[in-house]
């Protein structure tokens, strides 16, 4: 087994927590959508879900190579929207989140000079931030199908 700092063991554990209130979320946000009739984003955010939960995967592994039983206790309460735009900007907010956690969590690894657990979090990091870009990019492929119907409004 492994020797580890505490706060590296905390770092997981609340990053466990982020990570399986994004299952919770996209889990939900899929079924908010389905009940919309819109079947191609209740799949996407499905998909989500999915990958939220192999992050969960990998921090348990994580957590149990040091010995330590998972024990996340609090997760974040769902939000939630009126239209997909809403959800997907709820969505980025969570994102944000997890990426901030990440950033901190390299940071830290990288002062005590883990380089072990500075790549393992660095990798979830590098994969939350790529989350967001695809959400800003889907928000924004979104607006631009919204345009031409605000602009015809006009008239
Ligand atoms: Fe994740
Ligand atoms: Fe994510």
């Amino acid at each position: 087994m492994m020797a580890v700092h505490p706060r590296v063991l905390a770092f997981l554990g609340r990053a466990l927590s982020l990570e399986l209130s994004a299952v919770q979320q996209y889990v939900t946000h899929s079924a908010l959508a389905d009940r919309w009739g819109d079947r191609e984003s209740s799949g996407r955010f499905r998909h989500e879900a999915v990958e939220e939960m192999q992050h969960a995967e990998r921090l348990v592994q994580r957590m149990l190579s040091f010995g330590v039983a998972p024990a996340a206790s609090q997760l974040r309460p769902v939000t939630t929207a009126g239209d997909l735009v809403g959800l997907l900007r709820q969505n980025a907010a969570l994102e944000s989140s997890l990426v901030e956690h990440y950033t901190e969590a390299v940071r830290f690894c990288l002062l005590i000079s883990d380089r072990d657990n500075t790549d393992f979090f660095r990798q979830l990091h590098q994969e939350e931030f790529q989350h967001g870009v695809e959400l800003e990019a889907w928000l924004s492929q979104l607006s631009t199908l919204q345009w031409p119907a605000e602009e015809r409004a006009t008239f």
